[in-house]
């Protein structure tokens, strides 16, 4: 595999019983703080986004954020914010997901894409995929081509399946079950 992805790992911070007992919170604000990693993460995306004909990243708030802004510049792309409810100040389109409890919404603005193109989705983690999938349906709604969601963190399972409501899903690494 790539060198770079134990670093990534590393950088990664776990929080036991956060924000509830027996959750094992994946931190990547420590990935944030050490430039190698974060740059390193950002390369392995670049690196395999550049040559897709990808026009727009669209980054799930808040997490996604902290990365999708770096991929879009990089390989000269928009960058599209998803939001949740009540956010965006003009008309959006949103799309209801269900958490452990309750629900939440993310939020695009309309005519943020235009029909037909193709756009990569990146995200911090994905758990159940109830984010993602929120994601790519809002997306697919505005006229979009999803080409793949990317992420930094992956669950196993989905690391082994690789797709996400029928998309291809990109994860660098898996999550870390060990607080150092
Ligand atoms: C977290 C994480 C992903 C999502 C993954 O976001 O950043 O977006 O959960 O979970 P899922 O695959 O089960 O849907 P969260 O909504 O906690 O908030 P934040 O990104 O705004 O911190
Ligand atoms: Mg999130």
């Amino acid at each position: 595999g790539d060198p770079r992805l134990q670093g990534i790992s590393d950088a990664i911070r776990v929080v036991p019983h956060f924000p509830k007992p027996g959750i094992m919170f994946q931190d990547i604000t420590t990935l944030l703080l050490d430039p190698k990693a974060f740059q390193d993460a950002i390369d392995i995306f670049v690196e395999r986004y550049r040559d897709m004909d990808i026009s727009i990243v669209a980054g799930v708030e808040a997490r996604g954020f902290m990365f999708g802004p770096a991929i879009a510049l990089a390989i000269g792309a928009k960058f599209v914010p998803l939001r949740k409810p009540g956010k965006l100040p003009g008309e959006v389109i949103s799309e209801d997901y269900e958490l452990e409890y309750g629900n939440d919404r993310l939020e695009m603005h309309v005519g943020a894409v235009e029909t037909g193109e193709r756009v990569m989705i990146v995200d911090d983690l994905v758990a159940t995929g109830g984010t993602l999938s929120a994601a790519i349906r809002l997306l697919e709604r505005g006229g979009a081509e999803v080409v793949e969601c990317g992420c930094v963190i992956g669950v196993p399972e989905f690391k082994g399946r690789r797709k996400l409501a029928g998309k291809p899903l990109y994860i660098l690494v898996e999550p870390r079950d060990i607080a150092p």
